[in-house]
């Protein structure tokens, strides 16, 4: 069966991996990023190593709502059915900002703005014969406070790493609740910590680390391993709101599995999206 796969943060380090290995093996890809020229660059590497792969790029900002609202647009053009979203997209910076939406960047493009794509992709998923979402979380959630303010106040930060982890556990509790709200709906939506990988995410870090980084990292095949399992591994079928680590289930810090916490998440997530 050939798959309707869509990607975001598809054209670097561990997504392009993931879109690779399922183009491998026969799927029909979309890789979303911002980097137009990156992006067009990994679709004509995937092309020049898997014969006849079906993929194709299309820009996205997670950073901002109306460049989601019309990436969404156009991706359901190209694929009215989505068989697997994987919202993969992250950065981590040392220096805490915000977006032009006012969200600190980190909460605002790995949370909220996959939120916002959530909303628009849902009915796609939902029209597939067995929908999967699969979402790229981190170890560091267990770094992570829900701090309404801090979405847009970063000053309540203490470190890039602490907003980076709240992020990361906001990626998890997304998942829970989502994982709740479609219950018996037959889409499955699950996280991930794909390790310590040696990617572009540590650019920030000093030049001194870069090649430590590549030595003792993981390779980001490696890292987009169980997610690519996630996405296609059959007895997963009816397994939904884990977290997973080296393909195996993981309970996740105690603040992941707070139902309520998630809940409420949710309901800021929701009242936080534009009309
Ligand atoms: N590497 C690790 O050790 C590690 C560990 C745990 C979790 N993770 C998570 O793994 C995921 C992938 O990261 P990676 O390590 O593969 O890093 P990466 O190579 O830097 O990839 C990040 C991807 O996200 C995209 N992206 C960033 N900002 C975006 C925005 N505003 N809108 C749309 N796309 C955006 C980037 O593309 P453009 O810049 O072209 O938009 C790029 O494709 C992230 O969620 C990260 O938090 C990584």
């Amino acid at each position: 069966m050939t798959r309707n796969v869509l990607i975001t943060g598809g054209n670097s380090g561990i997504g392009y991996e993931m879109a690779l290995a399922l183009a491998q093996q026969g799927d029909r890809v979309i890789i979303a990023a911002r980097g137009e020229q990156k992006s067009q660059e990994a679709v004509a590497r995937i092309r020049a190593a898997v014969p006849n792969a079906q993929i194709e790029s299309l820009p996205l900002d997670l950073a901002d709502f109306a460049s989601v609202d019309r990436f969404a647009a156009a991706a359901l053009k190209k694929m009215p059915v989505i068989d697997v979203l994987i919202l993969n997209a992250g950065l981590y910076t040392l220096k805490l900002g915000k977006l032009a939406n006012g969200y600190e960047s980190m909460m605002g493009v790995m949370h909220f703005g996959h939120f916002r794509l959530v909303q628009h992709l849902l009915p796609a998923v939902q029209a597939a014969a067995q929908g999967r979402i699969v979402v790229t979380s981190s170890m560091m959630h267990q770094l992570g406070r829900i701090d309404e303010a801090s979405f847009t106040d970063p000053s309540r930060h203490r470190s890039g790493m602490h907003a980076y982890g709240q992020a990361k556990l906001a990626n998890l509790l997304f998942t829970r609740e989502l994982a709740r709200r479609l219950k018996n709906t037959g889409v499955t939506v699950n996280a991930f910590h794909p390790g310590a990988v040696a990617t572009d995410i540590y650019r920030q870090l000093p030049g001194f680390l870069q090649p430590l980084i590549r030595l003792t990292m993981l390779t980001p095949a490696q890292g987009a391993d169980t997610a690519v399992w996630l996405a296609t591994a059959p007895e997963l079928a009816k397994v939904s709101g884990e977290y997973f680590i080296k393909r195996k289930q993981k309970a996740g810090s105690a603040l992941s599995r707070d139902a309520e916490l998630a809940r409420q998440l949710w309901q800021i997530s929701e009242a936080a999206m534009p009309a």
